[in-house]
């Protein structure tokens, strides 16, 4: 028979639970307060001029990323763009995607990370993980040599006027700070881990108890 060439998603991913999802933004709003109360914090501040109300009380980061991701939480994992993106069709034939789709999947979250741009959440993929993860998402340029599943993350936020893809690119600037040997300063320990600042405002909170979440690999159809 003739049958229509399949229907590709605007994107792949693991789409968190609803559990899950609200799990992950209270975690991340926790980290947003506690962030906007530090001392160390609030001397860094001109990098969020328009979050300073009075910097002697607190920075306020939640309307800052004002840009929050309705509904459950996701991780792209390829952006087809309904197949008109590079590698979409090869990426939906995969017998690890073809096989994984709609199957339920546990994600860790092992940091949560802010800049000027983006706030969001770090994944370490399992290698069972790493088999849906594209080959040429970790990269900013095309030379960059990153290990596979760098840029694993879920966009918790986005200040105005920023898109969500920056969340990736913007994890895939802490890696390669990490690859020169620049581990951060540490400024201390707030809850749930130690806090991290790579100066530019861009700062990170390893979790010291990493944060399981339940997901469903599937398509996003828009
Ligand atoms: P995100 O994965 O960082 O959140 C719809 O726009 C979703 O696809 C968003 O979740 C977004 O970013 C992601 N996205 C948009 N454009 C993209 C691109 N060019 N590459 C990778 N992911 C993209």
């Amino acid at each position: 028979p003739s049958l229509e060439k399949e229907f590709l998603p605007m994107y792949f991913g693991w789409f968190l639970s609803k559990r899950s999802s609200e799990i992950l933004r209270k975690a991340g709003q926790a980290f947003l307060d506690e962030l906007g109360s530090l001392k160390a914090f609030k001397k860094e501040s001109k990098y969020f001029p328009s979050a300073i109300e009075d910097p002697k009380i607190k920075i306020d980061l939640t309307s800052y990323f004002v840009k929050r991701p309705p509904g459950v939480l996701h991780c792209t994992t390829k952006y087809t763009e309904f197949g008109k993106a590079a590698g979409a069709e090869e990426y939906a034939q995969q017998e690890a995607v073809k096989a994984s789709y709609g199957k339920g999947f546990t994600l860790s979250i092992s940091a949560l990370f802010i800049t000027t741009k983006t706030v969001g959440a770090r994944i370490e993929l399992s290698e069972q993980q790493l088999l849906l993860w594209p080959g040429d998402a970790d990269k900013i340029l095309p030379t960059d040599n990153l290990p596979r599943g760098s840029r694993a993350h879920i966009t918790l936020g986005c200040a105005n006027g920023v898109e969500a893809v920056q969340t990736g690119l913007d994890l895939l600037e802490f890696v390669k700070l990490e690859k020169a040997g620049n581990k951060g300063e540490q400024v201390g320990e707030i809850g749930g881990g130690k806090l991290l600042y790579f100066d530019n405002g861009m700062w990170m909170l390893v979790l010291s108890k990493k944060i399981d979440v339940r997901a469903i690999f599937s398509g996003y159809y828009g």
